[in-house]
């Protein structure tokens, strides 16, 4: 299909709809094997957390939804890629980057092995969002139903009292399928007239979406 190849140095870029199971799949990635998966928001969230200057100034825009400015975007991705290659993580996702054409043509320079799209109705992902839990840590994710944790309300893998995130308020949840609507759509066409898309059917079980979104870059 594409003429890229996702060989060590790569990376894998998921883009899809608020709630489609992005970082579900790259976290069974990272665990299974082996990726490193950099996600935009969580970046994002933890600079608000620790009440850094970027932090204060974006914590508003996030907390609503919609995209903090491009060149901050692009300068964190770019940071945290070079650290990671730098140790040694040779396979890396970016997990909700780029999300508006101004960030891909900033990135073009940076060799994208596959682009996999989540393809998930919004029904389906209002679902998701409303059951969707975080630990403490803002790290891992769980689901009420589809995902539980082993105990009730507590992370599997650090002990933390579960939470909900600050933007699955159901306006934020609209602004964030708004701006996938009117930003993200036409990232997907520019990927695809590169050859590089894979669209994946998440509407099915975790486990499914997994072995198709491993399948997408292992073609790749
Ligand atoms: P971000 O954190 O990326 O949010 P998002 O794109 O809205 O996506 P989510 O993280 O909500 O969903 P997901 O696809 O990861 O789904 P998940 O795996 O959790 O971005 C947040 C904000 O940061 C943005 O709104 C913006 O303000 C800013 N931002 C981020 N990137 C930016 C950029 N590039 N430029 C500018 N601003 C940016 O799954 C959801 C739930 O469903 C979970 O509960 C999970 O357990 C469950 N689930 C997952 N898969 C399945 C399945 N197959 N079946 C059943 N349940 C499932
Ligand atoms: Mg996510």
């Amino acid at each position: 299909m594409a003429s890229h190849t996702m060989v060590p140095g790569t990376i894998a870029v998921f883009i899809g709809p608020p709630g489609s199971g992005k970082g579900t799949i790259a976290e069974m990635l990272e665990k299974k094997e082996g990726f490193h998966a950099i996600s935009a928001g969580e970046l994002l969230r933890e600079e608000i957390s620790k009440g850094t200057s970027i932090g204060k100034d974006i914590k508003d825009t996030v907390e609503k939804g919609k995209l903090v400015p491009p060149l901050l975007i692009v300068e964190l991705m770019k940071m945290e890629t070079a650290i990671m290659h730098k140790k040694g993580k040779k396979r890396i996702i970016w997990d909700g980057f780029p999300r508006s054409l101004e960030q891909a043509r900033a990135t073009a320079d940076i060799k994208v092995a596959a682009v996999v799209c989540f393809e998930v109705s919004e029904e389906e992902v209002v679902q998701r969002l409303s059951g969707r839990r975080v630990c403490g840590k803002g790290t891992h994710t769980y689901h009420t139903e589809f995902l539980p944790p082993q105990k009730p309300g507590i992370c599997d893998h650090d002990g933390t009292r579960l939470r909900q995130r600050e933007d699955d308020t159901p306006g934020a949840i609209r602004q964030r399928f708004r701006v996938y609507e009117d930003e993200t759509r036409p990232v997907i066409e520019y990927y695809r007239k590169k050859k590089m898309l894979h669209a994946v059917n998440a509407s099915s079980t975790p486990e499914e979406v997994y072995e198709s979104v491993k399948k997408a870059i292992r073609s790749s």
